[in-house]
């Protein structure tokens, strides 16, 4: 089987978020399981630079407002996979990141650069670029591919059947009704059962109504999205689409987060040697200027401060955890960039607590290792979470999850109630209502069980076992693929 994955970020070479780990890992599990897998990535500066082996597959021409677009065939330096690049650079080429530049605003050509991608994946999976290798399957990732899905709705011959993953359903590619025009598509498709959204048009949309399969990143936000609480917008359309929306768990690539071979930390270790955990935390306390004290429970985020991290909650919880006598050598740890007023926030605590709370805002893939190795516990509070991979990173270190009951959060972490401790099978901690206090609550909770060695290191040593591998997802994901192309209609 032949498949196409069709995305805007990759790791290691551009990442914004856990869309970029995925598309990384799960093309090398789907050849792992027998898939041919290609990938169509659009012509970024960090793309261009560090795919090896390129050669021209085709040259496209003017369009898109691009005065010339070319079709590269290159490979990944890691993995060797194959990957084609949308080479335009009059749209591609600049600083900043897949969809923002420097000033943090959208690119204003977003339209033309995310229409471009889909429109060459259309016709990669029609055969027409690239005669030598026609997919079976094309799978987009988020709204910045769910382009490809229309396009090949229109497309007369039959071409590969499509996938679109929602890995975040908040962010839509909305545009103005003026531009429909750019995308050259019939205005047939400017309705409301088609790609109009309230008087403009939606990129998801085009994914959500004309992919064969409808995934998300976990069963549990697979059922969100089909409510109103959860579906921004698009639940009618989604509980449209009935048994064909799903969700497959992301799973974690261990090639890159292992600690037992982890090259970016201060010390391995594994569930039967844990000595170099303590090494780890040690020297979190030391480069995050906390006082150095192995006794102390240390919290920890790494994540993009937006609304959805729900990191205002911490904000709001962390006074009076910071005053609670029970808590009173508890340490915080944030890794994170993104809303200016958590930045300020944070950065202000920080100062309030010297010793206890120390932030670091910036991107740094080494840090967010560091951290989640040195952490006793990784916070991820989140008001929505369509999986979450830093719970999945944390559980493999070690480092006791303490999340909100919500999507791929509740999928993943099983709550340490006294009957999950009885039965062995707790590894973390759950909150439910998104408020300050609740959140205040299962902090208090966690220091009070960090407290107990016995309960503490069953928990580690449960998440550390847990296995969540990408060759599961890439099974799961080969039974859709064989679904989608036999009964696509
Ligand atoms: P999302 O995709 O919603 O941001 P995920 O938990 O799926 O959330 O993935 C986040 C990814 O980005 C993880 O690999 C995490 O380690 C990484 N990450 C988030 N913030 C930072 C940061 N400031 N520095 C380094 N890595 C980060
Ligand atoms: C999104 C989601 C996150 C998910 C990631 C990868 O960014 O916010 O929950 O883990 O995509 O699928």
């Amino acid at each position: 089987m032949k498949v196409l994955h069709v995305a805007a970020e990759i790791f290691p070479l551009v990442k914004t978020g856990g869309l970029a780990d995925v598309v990384g890992a799960l093309p090398q599990a789907l050849i792992a399981s027998g898939a041919q897998v290609r990938l169509l990535l659009p012509g970024l500066p960090a793309i261009v630079q560090g795919v090896k082996l390129q050669k021209v597959v085709c040259t496209i021409g003017a369009i898109f407002g691009a005065g010339q677009v070319t079709l590269r065939l290159g490979k990944m330096v890691d993995s060797g996979v194959e990957v084609y690049i949308v080479d335009a650079p009059y749209l591609y080429k600049r600083p900043g990141s897949p969809y923002q530049g420097l000033d943090g605003s959208e690119w204003s050509d977003n339209v033309q650069r995310f229409a471009l991608l889909g429109w060459v994946a259309a016709h990669l999976a029609a055969g027409e670029f690239d005669t030598g290798w026609t997919p079976d399957v094309l799978h987009a990732h988020d709204w910045h591919a769910a382009m490809a899905c229309a396009y090949v709705s229109c497309r007369p011959v039959t071409s590969a059947a499509t996938i679109f993953t929602v890995h975040n359903l908040a962010y839509q590619g909305v545009f103005p009704v003026d531009d429909f025009h750019l995308l050259h598509l019939p205005s047939r498709l400017m309705v409301p059962g088609g790609l109009e959204y309230h008087g403009q048009f939606s990129f998801m949309k085009a994914g959500l109504k004309y992919a064969h399969r409808v995934t998300t990143v976990s069963p549990s936000y697979a059922r969100e999205i089909a409510t109103g609480e959860f579906g921004c917008g698009l639940d009618g359309v989604i509980r449209a689409r009935g048994a064909h929306v799903s969700g497959i768990l992301n799973g974690v690539d261990s090639t890159v987060w292992n600690p037992e071979a982890d090259t970016l930390i201060a010390a391995n270790y594994s569930a039967n040697l844990l000595d170099g955990k303590a090494r780890c935390k040690e020297a979190l306390q030391i480069e995050m200027g906390l006082k150095v004290d192995p006794y102390a429970p240390v919290f920890a985020v790494v994540s993009r401060l937006t609304s959805q991290k729900g990191l205002d909650l911490l904000l709001s919880a962390l006074p009076a955890l910071m005053e609670d006598s029970r808590c009173a050598d508890a340490q915080l740890v944030i890794q994170g960039t993104g809303e200016l007023t958590l930045e300020a926030a944070f950065t202000a605590a920080a100062k309030l607590h010297p010793g206890r709370v120390s932030v670091r805002l910036g991107y740094d893939e080494p840090q967010a290792h560091r951290v989640i190795a040195g952490a006793d516990a990784m916070l991820v509070p989140s008001r929505f979470e369509p999986c979450g991979l830093t719970q999945l990173y944390a559980l493999r270190y070690g480092t006791v999850p303490v999340v909100r009951r919500v999507g791929g959060l509740a999928d993943t972490v099983v709550d340490a109630t006294p009957e999950a401790l009885r039965n062995d099978t707790a590894t973390g901690f759950m909150f439910g209502p998104a408020t300050p206090t609740a959140l205040g609550q299962v902090l208090v909770h966690t220091v009070q069980q960090y407290r107990n060695p016995a309960i503490w290191h069953h928990l580690m040593l449960r998440g550390m076992a847990q296995n969540f591998s990408w060759s599961a997802a890439a099974a799961q994901y080969l039974v859709l693929y064989e679904d989608a192309i036999r009964n696509r209609h």
